[in-house]
């Protein structure tokens, strides 16, 4: 049996998943992930969910059991990558230990932008990325607590409904003109932005947060236009960074990610990557995006692991995303554009309601919202790029399945 290694550089969703496909695939030699802190293979999505409410347990489920590396002989190393050193092949950590590869799959993840203004580090201001950071915001969340959250993403937003249902006086900081305006449109940003205002937080838009303000620790959160708002607890949910510099400092190629294919493979060939530290680009399929979501990370991991064992690589699925805020679930199929017809599945203000995109008549995108048909439907007629008959597709009473059309005017 070959001794050569494939080395994996992270262990959250995309390195876990990179070693179970390799794993599956039967790489003859050995697999060896490395993480940062000894049982870094969590689930992320309870940390800004559950994990905040009163009476969680103090943990969050595992990725795999540790049984399980050991059954299939996948080592865990705990350490810090240093360096990259391409030409040995191998890595080096912090602590001087190198690890040679057959091939390295880096899986770094993102860290989360920090507030760079001044009092941006003073105590009680939070970011949210790992379980660390999650227990230290869930014992700030005490009833009556002053949060100021900065950012009306799916941090803001998910922190913001887990504040308020602990009793804390919860305002939203954003800079934008509505919520979650990165992944969504206006009717879906303003229905949640009612959800939250049912349960008393308070949203202020077009806010450019300039300092934070304290002795020791915050107390007051200021904006350009000189508003201060009083603070025990503020909480930063204004995005995140891909995790490049390894890999920029090796010489592999980065832009706002690391560089990789639909193999996920770098630009050294015996280097892959997956995760949130990627950029993904194909000019073939007009492709050049970063995406923050699991099931890429998870796809781009086997793809990785394909790719090394000589298989094809899987089809990239429909992305998807949700998010739960105040019991409401938003389930999200496709990319949309800001310039792709928007479609009205039902009225928001029922509950229960999607949001098409249709780009040339034909469905890109679906976000849905208590309806959990539309959205299986949807992420369907995503994949197979179907052409839907607008007014149809507005009336919720007729299956999305049922408004496939041919296309009007077929554009090649
Ligand atoms: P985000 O990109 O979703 O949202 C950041 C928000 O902050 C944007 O609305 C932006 O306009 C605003 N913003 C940026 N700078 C600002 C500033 N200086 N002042 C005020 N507002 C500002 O990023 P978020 O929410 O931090 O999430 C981080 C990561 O975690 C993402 O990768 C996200 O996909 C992931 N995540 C996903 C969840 C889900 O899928 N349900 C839940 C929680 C996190």
């Amino acid at each position: 049996m070959s001794e050569e290694a494939i080395v994996i550089v992270g262990a959250g969703h995309a390195g876990v998943q990179a070693a179970v496909r390799l794993h599956e695939l039967e790489w003859p030699g050995r697999i060896l992930i490395v993480e940062e802190q000894a049982g870094d293979t969590y689930e992320r999505p309870p940390l800004s969910k559950e994990f905040l409410k009163a009476g969680a347990g103090e943990d969050v489920a595992p990725l795999r059991k540790e049984q399980y590396f050991a059954d299939k002989g996948i080592e865990r190393v705990t350490g810090s990558v240093a360096a990259i050193d391409r030409s040995a092949r191998r890595v080096v950590l912090a602590d001087g230990t190198a690890l040679e590869y057959a091939r390295l799959i880096l899986a770094p993840g993102s860290s989360a932008r920090s507030l760079k203004v001044p009092g941006g580090d003073l105590e009680g201001v939070h970011l949210l990325k790992t379980r660390d950071d999650a227990r230290a915001l869930r014992t700030a969340l005490h009833p009556g607590a002053r949060v100021v959250i900065v950012g009306a993403g799916y941090i803001g937003l998910e922190v913001a409904a887990a504040a308020a249902a602990l009793g804390c006086d919860t305002t939203v900081l954003e800079f934008m003109d509505r919520v979650m305006s990165r992944v969504t449109s206006e009717p879906v940003s303003r229905f949640f932005e009612q959800v939250h205002a049912s349960h008393g937080t308070r949203f202020v838009f077009g806010a450019a947060v300039t300092e934070l303000r304290g002795e020791g620790r915050v107390e007051e959160v200021i904006t350009a236009d000189g508003a201060t708002y009083p603070a025990d607890v503020v909480v930063a949910g204004i995005g995140v960074v891909p995790r490049q510099e390894l890999a920029a400092a090796a010489g592999l190629a980065v832009r706002d990610g690391i560089l990789v294919d639909l193999d996920s493979r770098t630009s050294d060939p015996d280097v892959y990557a997956a995760g949130d530290a990627t950029r993904l680009v194909d000019q073939q399929h007009g492709i050049d995006r970063r995406l923050e979501s699991i099931q890429s990370a998870q796809a781009q991991a086997v793809n990785a692991a394909n790719s090394i064992m000589g298989q094809p690589s899987a089809r990239h699925e429909v992305p998807w995303f949700w998010t739960v805020q105040h019991g409401v679930r938003l389930q999200t199929a496709g990319l949309r554009l800001p310039e792709d017809e928007i479609v009205l599945r039902g009225d928001p203000a029922s509950g229960k309601f999607a949001v098409l995109y249709l780009r040339e008549g034909r469905l890109a995108a679906i976000d849905t919202v208590g309806s959990l048909a539309d959205f299986i439907s949807g992420k369907k007629l995503v994949a197979a790029g179907a052409a839907l008959d607008p007014d149809l597709a507005s009336d919720p009473a007729v299956k999305l399945s049922a408004t496939v059309q041919e296309p009007v005017a077929q554009t090649r």
